[in-house]
């Protein structure tokens, strides 16, 4: 009997022993696994959300605190204030810390690139101005940052330029600008360029050309993140395997998966059925309002979502880091986007903080 207790006792210390091993730890040596913080994790007030962060996750990325508008509201006057817990809170808890994002159209401090009649700025202000910014943030936490998406969404799908202001004024010279300051900033910093639906050979092509073209003169530039937010019909894996490949063969530098999640739900395709009222629409983009996912929908999620880990896994001499975007699903940007009232679960972690069955076989 008392032998009996002293071993239930010790299954129990067993089970609760902080020193079992989470995700990171079965990934080791494979890639680092890191998760999007938002304000609640970052401030402590999302209690369970950090065990499992600090558990399963290796590092962290800030879901917004450190984007042009968020952390410089109007040009040149910053608000450090989020950031710098963000970078503390990593450096506590032991986690590589990444940086996201300096050159972005989106989320973009609103006068960055426009004068004060709203026209935009000539080439040799904005340069000038892209240089303060960045050297300014990533100066600022230099060597306490990992790395960096540099640029993010430079490229369009059909592998032209998008035409963000920074382009309207530069052209595509904006790009190597931009890496060219952040290394001055921080010699020792990786740097990346960030982009979603690589799986389009017309981004990829360009965003290769440009890899190529930075190596050739000589800057900076580490890897190239696939933001990797998928859906369960799109991208065909086999393809989006080769496109990691074809980062890696062409161009000698690593992929980041930077911000992962699958949505459940259905795609939204630009090409509507036109017989359909609004109402059936609706009902076929958004099948369960009430976010009770069928059993089927939940194991058709995690059958893919096991697949595209395998594919990572295989192909981990390319990938160097797999970045989820959240931790659990309360947490996804994707609730609400791009179709607002929408439920989702395109994360790793539950809502009630479980990981997803696809992951037990690597940890529980
Ligand atoms: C998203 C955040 O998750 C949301 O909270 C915010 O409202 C909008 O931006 N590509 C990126 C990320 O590079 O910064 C975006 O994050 C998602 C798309």
């Amino acid at each position: 009997m008392k032998n009996s207790v002293i071993a239930i006792t010790f299954m129990l210390l067993a089970a609760c022993s902080p020193k079992e091993p989470g995700l990171k730890d079965t990934f080791e040596g494979k890639f680092v696994l890191g998760a999007a913080v938002n304000v609640r994790q970052i401030m402590g007030a999302d209690v369970k959300g950090d065990s499992v962060l600090f558990r399963h996750f290796g590092a962290v990325e800030p879901e917004n605190c450190m984007k042009s508008a968020e952390i410089m509201p109007v040009f040149g006057q910053y608000k450090w204030d989020m950031a710098d817990k963000y970078v503390e809170f990593g450096e506590k808890n032991g986690l590589e810390v990444y940086g996201h994002c300096l050159i972005w159209h989106s989320q973009l401090t609103p006068d960055f690139c426009y004068d004060k009649e709203g026209n935009l700025i000539g080439p040799d202000e904005l340069k000038a101005r892209m240089k303060q910014h960045i050297s300014t943030v990533v100066g600022r936490y230099k060597g306490r940052i990992k790395g960096w998406d540099v640029v993010n969404e430079a490229i369009l799908e059909d592998g032209s330029y998008r035409q963000s202001p920074f382009y309207q004024i530069l052209g595509k010279e904006f790009i190597p600008w931009a890496f060219q300051c952040a290394h001055e900033a921080d010699p020792d910093c990786e740097l990346y360029y960030n982009d979603y639906s690589m799986h389009e050979p017309g981004k990829l092509n360009t965003a290769i050309e440009m890899v190529k073209d930075l190596q050739a003169r000589g800057i900076r530039i580490d890897a190239v993140g696939f933001q990797a937010h998928i859906g369960m019909d799109y991208p065909d894996l086999d393809l989006y395997q080769g496109h990691i490949r074809r980062v890696k063969d062409e161009t000698g530098i690593d992929v980041c998966i930077t911000e992962l999640d699958m949505s459940i739900l259905p795609t939204i395709t630009r090409s509507a059925d036109v017989s359909m009222t609004r109402e059936a629409w609706q009902a076929a983009l958004n099948p369960w309002p009430d976010g009770k996912f069928p059993q089927e929908a939940q194991d058709a999620w995690n059958a893919r979502m096991g697949e595209v880990l395998d594919m990572f896994l295989r192909n981990s001499d390319a990938v160097r880091r797999i970045n989820v975007w959240g931790i659990c699903d309360s947490d996804s940007w994707k609730n609400g986007w791009p179709i607002p009232g929408r439920t989702d679960a395109p994360l790793w972690v539950d809502r009630n903080y479980n990981l997803k069955p696809f992951l037990h076989k690597y940890a529980r």
